[in-house]
Parts: C-alpha cells; sequence; structure tokens
C-alpha cells in the first residue's frame, strides 16, 4: 500500500494486516504507535520527521526485509531496539539521520542483513564487532560520515565499501592471507595521506582515491613512504584492479617498484597487470617511471591532465593496449618524433601545453588508428599545422584557441565528423576544402574568428551542405543550427547586428565590413 506524500503525520490505523508493502515515504510523521503487520516485507518510512523509535514499535514486524528509515531525524543510538528480532530483514537504509556513533549490539539480531546504507550522518565511530557478524553482508555504504581512521578494516565479506567523504587518513587492512571478496572500494574525499593498505588477498576492481593528499606527506616517492610506514606489511598484489583514480592528490613522481610475480626479492610493490583506467589528473608529477608504465600490461585509459610530465624520446614504454592519453595542461616543450610508437592510440589531448613543439613525425605511428585529436590552446600557427601528417581514421579534431588562418590540406584525408576551429585568426575558408570536408563534416565550431565578408565564397559552400554550424562562442551546445538558418547567427554578432536582409550579404562587394561570428 502506498500513502507516500500524503501529509500525513501518523500512521493510518486500520491498515490490513495482511498487506506485505507499506510505503509512508515523504510525509510528516514523527511518533510511531506499535505496528502490528506480521506479513509487511517492506517498510519506507523515509522523508519524514522520526525522531524517536521507542522500545518494541517494529517487534511483531518479523518478516521485515526492507526497512527504509533515510532522512529522518534520528539521532538517539538506539537503533538496536527497532532491529530487534529482524532475522529476516535484508536492506537497511537509514540515509541522512543523525548517528554518531555505531555500537556493536546494532545488528546482533538482524544477521541476514546483506546491504546497509547509513550514508550521510554523523558517524566518528564504529565499535568492533558491529558488522564482522554479519556474514551475508555484501554492501555497505558509509559515505559522508566523520570517520578518521580505519585501522583495522577486517570485513572479508564486504563486496562494496563506500567511505567517501569521511575524514580518513588512513586506510589499513587487519594482516592475514585470507581472500577478501572486496570489489569496489571508493576513499574519495578524504584527507588520506598514503596510499592504502588494502587486503593482501583481493578482488578489488575499483579503487576510488581521488581528492585525498596522498603525496603530500614527503618529496619522497609514494612506495618508500607506505614502505617505512609500515615495513612489516607487504604491500598488496592488485591483481584484478581495472580502475584506479588518483585524480586531485599530490603525486610529484610515481617509482612504484615492479617486477614479475616470480621473482623473489625484498622489495615490496603494487601490481597492476589488469588495470584499465588510470586517472592521475591535476597531481604535481613531473616523473613517472618507464617500468612503472610498461607494467601496465592491459592499460586503456592515461588520463595525465594537469601535471608537469615531458613524454620521453620514444613510446616503448607505453603499452600497446593504451587508446585514450590526456596530456593537456603539462607545460610540454616537446614532442619528438615517433612519441607514440606503438601504442593504438584512439584519442590524444596535447591542449594547453602553449611552448609545444610538435617536431615533424610526432604522430608517427599514430596516425592511422588516431580518431580525436586535440591539439588547441598551443599556439599553433597555420605553417607549423602543416606538418601534421594524413589521419584516415580522424574524426574530431580541435584546433580551437591557435593562430591558425588556414586548414591544411593534408586533412582532407580524414573523414571529419567535428572540427572546432573557433578562436583563431581566419579571415576565409578554403571553398574547395569545405566541400571536400563535406561529405563527413557534420558540425563545425566556428565563432570568434575575424573573418572578412567581402570573401564569403565558403559560407555559400557552407549555406549548400548538411554542416551545422555552431556559432555560439561559449559551450557549443546552444545555437545549433543549420547551414541555412546560420545566419541570423551571425548577424547577432558583431558589426553585423542590425542587419536583417541576409540575401543582401551574400552579393559580394554590397555590404561589405568584418565581421567576428
Ligand atoms: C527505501 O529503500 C528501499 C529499499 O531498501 C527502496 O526500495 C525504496 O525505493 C527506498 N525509498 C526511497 C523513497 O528511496
Ligand atoms: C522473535 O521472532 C520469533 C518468530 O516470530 C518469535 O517466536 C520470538 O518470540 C521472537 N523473539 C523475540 C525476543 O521477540
Ligand atoms: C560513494 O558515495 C558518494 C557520496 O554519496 C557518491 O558520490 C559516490 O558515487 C559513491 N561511490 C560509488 C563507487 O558508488
Ligand atoms: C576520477 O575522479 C575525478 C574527480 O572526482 C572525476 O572527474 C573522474 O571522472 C574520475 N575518473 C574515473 C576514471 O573514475
Ligand atoms: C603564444 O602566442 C602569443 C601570441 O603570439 C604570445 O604572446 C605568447 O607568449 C605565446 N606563448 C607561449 C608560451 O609561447
Ligand atoms: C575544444 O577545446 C576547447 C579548449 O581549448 C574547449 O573549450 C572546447 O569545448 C573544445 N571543443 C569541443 C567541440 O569539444
Amino acid at each position: 500500500q502506498s500513502w507516500n506524500n500524503r501529509n500525513l503525520s501518523s500512521i493510518p490505523v486500520d491498515l490490513d494486516i495482511r498487506i506485505r508493502r507499506l510505503d509512508l515515504s515523504n510525509n510528516f510523521i514523527r511518533q510511531l504507535h506499535k505496528l502490528e503487520l506480521p506479513c509487511l516485507e517492506q517498510l519506507d518510512l523515509s522523508n519524514n520527521q522520526l525522531d524517536l523509535i521507542s522500545e518494541g514499535l517494529f517487534e511483531n514486524l518479523v518478516r521485515l526485509e526492507q526497512l527504509n528509515l533515510s532522512r529522518n531525524e534520528l539521532n538517539n543510538n538506539l537503533a538496536e531496539h527497532y532491529l530487534r528480532n529482524k532475522s529476516a530483514l535484508d536492506q537497511l537504509k537509514m540515509t541522512g539521520n543523525a548517528l554518531t556513533r555505531l555500537s556493536h549490539k546494532l545488528f546482533t539480531e538482524s544477521k541476514s542483513l546483506r546491504a546497509i546504507a547509513i550514508d550521510d550522518n554523523l558517524i566518528s565511530e564504529i565499535e568492533e564487532g558491529t558488522f564482522e557478524s554479519l556474514i551475508q553482508l555484501e554492501v555497505l555504504n558509509l559515505a559522508k560520515n566523520n570517520l578518521a581512521h580505519i585501522c583495522d578494516f577486517k570485513l572479508r565479506q564486504v563486496k562494496f565499501l563506500n567511505l567517501s567523504r569521511n575524514s580518513v587518513e588512513f586506510f589499513v587492512t587487519h594482516e592475514d592471507s585470507r581472500l577478501y571478496r572486496l570489489e569496489v572500494l571508493d576513499l574519495s574525499h578524504n584527507k588520506l595521506l598514503y596510499f592504502p593498505i588494502v587486503p593482501k588477498t583481493n578482488r578489488l576492481r575499483y579503487l576510488y582515491l581521488q581528492n585525498n593528499m596522498i603525496g603530500s606527506y614527503s618529496e619522497a616517492a609514494l612506495v618508500s613512504e607506505t614502505n617505512s610506514l609500515y615495513s612489516e606489511i607487504t604491500l598488496s598484489l592488485l591483481l584484478s584492479l581495472e580502475t584506479l583514480n588518483l585524480s586531485y592528490n599530490c603525486l610529484q613522481s610515481i617509482i612504484w617498484d615492479v617486477r614479475n610475480d616470480s621473482d623473489s626479492g625484498p622489495l615490496r610493490q603494487l601490481f597492476f597487470r589488469s588495470l584499465k583506467h588510470l586517472d592521475l589528473q591535476s597531481n604535481r608529477l613531473v616523473y613517472i617511471s618507464p617500468p612503472f608504465l610498461s607494467a601496465l600490461a592491459q592499460i586503456e585509459r592515461l588520463n595525465l591532465q594537469d601535471n608537469s610530465v615531458q613524454p620521453c624520446t620514444s613510446a616503448d614504454h607505453l603499452g600497446r593496449t593504451l587508446k585514450h592519453l590526456n596530456l593537456k595542461g603539462n607545460g610540454i616543450k616537446m614532442l619528438q618524433p615517433n612519441t607514440f610508437q606503438g601504442t593504438s592510440l584512439v584519442s590524444l589531448s596535447l591542449a594547453k601545453n602553449p611552448s609545444l613543439v610538435m617536431q615533424e613525425g610526432a604522430l608517427e605511428g599514430v596516425q592511422t588508428t588516431l580518431q580525436s585529436l586535440i591539439i588547441s590552446e598551443i599556439n599553433l600557427t597555420s605553417s607549423r599545422l602543416l606538418s601534421l601528417p594524413c589521419m584516415p581514421a580522424l574524426t574530431h579534431l580541435n584546433v580551437s584557441n591557435n593562430l591558425l588562418d588556414t586548414i591544411p590540406r593534408s586533412l582532407s584525408c580524414s573523414p571529419l565528423r567535428e572540427i572546432d576551429i573557433r578562436h583563431n585568426v581566419f579571415i576565409t575558408l578554403n571553398p574547395s576544402l569545405i566541400r571536400a570536408l563535406s561529405t563527413n563534416l557534420t558540425v563545425m565550431h566556428i565563432s570568434g574568428n575575424p573573418f572578412n565578408c567581402c570573401d564569403n565564397r565558403w559560407l555559400m559552400v557552407l549555406n549548400e551542405t548538411e554542416i551545422t554550424v555552431k556559432s555560439n562562442p561559449g559551450t557549443g551546445s546552444h545555437g545549433v543550427s543549420s547551414a541555412a538558418t546560420t545566419l541570423p547567427h551571425l548577424e547577432a554578432c558583431g558589426r553585423l547586428s542590425g542587419q536583417h536582409d541576409m540575401q543582401a550579404f551574400f552579393k559580394p562587394h554590397q555590404h561589405c565590413f568584418d565581421f567576428k561570428l
């Protein structure tokens, strides 16, 4: 039965005692009377004003499987009273209440719990034994609380653990070699100073560590910090890890020791044999050791945006599996020939490296696989762009915010679908090139160029094609229109405002003025 959103201030009387589901969410219920619903399996009391649930109120709900108490004002830490004798309870939600402490007695009579969400509370203490005995527990959400240390993690049964947005400085797993079932661990938005000590034998696939302070504690490399802190702990084998997010930390260099499983020796290291997606955006990286990179045998996406790395001359160490590489904003000075050779890059961003010199042959080896190339904000001039090779797979090109006045002919090699030439110094575009590109081109971003309307043959060609011109200088998500309806956009800009007779505009030399799109 659904009674949600009915302005109720108490539970309706005379409920059919046979009901199995009762939804009382989004009301103003503050007090409950004892519920006599022996068949009830699902109870939703979320979004009410419950501040106290007295002992015995839920006593007769012996079949209850799902209980939702989210978004109330429960703060009395007497939760164990309403979880009495709930041996069938499978899911408990208490998101958005005011619990401060979890006691070991809390779940002693609800041992079948499989999923618990107590996120967005004020929990700063969890007594030992609170979750350990819940052997069915798979999903535990404790995000947005006040937890500061995870000193002895031993929940081997849990598959998904969310500790995001607490104040966690350390995460250390109990020293044991038994298998932990953990697959997803979210420790993002905390105050971690070190790489967490995750279970030695694990099935971790997703590890979220973004927005922490890893690497800030000393200038030394991460692994030596960790080694010295936990000298007795053998670091974990992260053999199943697919996604590692370390963005927005303080890493300056990565020199994790790498060796094959079979090698022996005193070194401790982290293995990332299955890693597909490594996000290192916005650290302070100046150095990543080549052996570390070449040991990433499955890597597909590598995000190094907003660091200070300079690519080496040869890409032997970049995995063959690498598809997406983001090097935006690294202050890169020089790209040598063959920098990416050996990879099969599909997308590459070199944006915002204003002093970048791309030597001829810099894209050698990837010119046949690249589908997306971003070379915006690199002070590129047309003569330098001429060295771009023929790229027969390229569908997306961003050359915005440069100093270009011509599009090189070599681009007619590419089946371009979208091109962004905003904020350059184009006075005109080559009409025959536009015609050649129009076979595939669907979107063109052109605003922010000092086009001269006396040379408008390109506009007429554009007008005949299906190309959508985005002339909005902003994000590009507005001002979408087909070429036929583009022209009113032109008049909205620059010195053309007020000009309604667009036909006249097309008659060369009749109304001749510069305009900016
Ligand atoms: C309350 O939780 C149950 C499952 O535990 C869920 O089915 C229900 O949608 C939740 N209610 C709201 C309003 O989110
Ligand atoms: C718990 O529930 C069972 C089964 O309904 C019942 O027999 C028993 O008396 C209850 N125990 C308590 C302490 O309420
Ligand atoms: C963990 O919780 C945070 C805060 O609610 C949420 O933003 C994040 O998506 C969750 N993490 C995962 C892996 O679901
Ligand atoms: C990593 O975290 C950042 C910051 O929260 C986010 O923008 C990015 O999408 C995440 N990347 C992955 C692969 O999870
Ligand atoms: C980029 O070009 C502009 C204009 O020519 C120049 O002022 C600026 O110094 C250049 N920036 C770099 C980093 O070379
Ligand atoms: C091209 O790069 C600029 C940054 O220089 C960005 O603002 C713009 O959104 C990109 N264009 C497209 C179509 O994504």
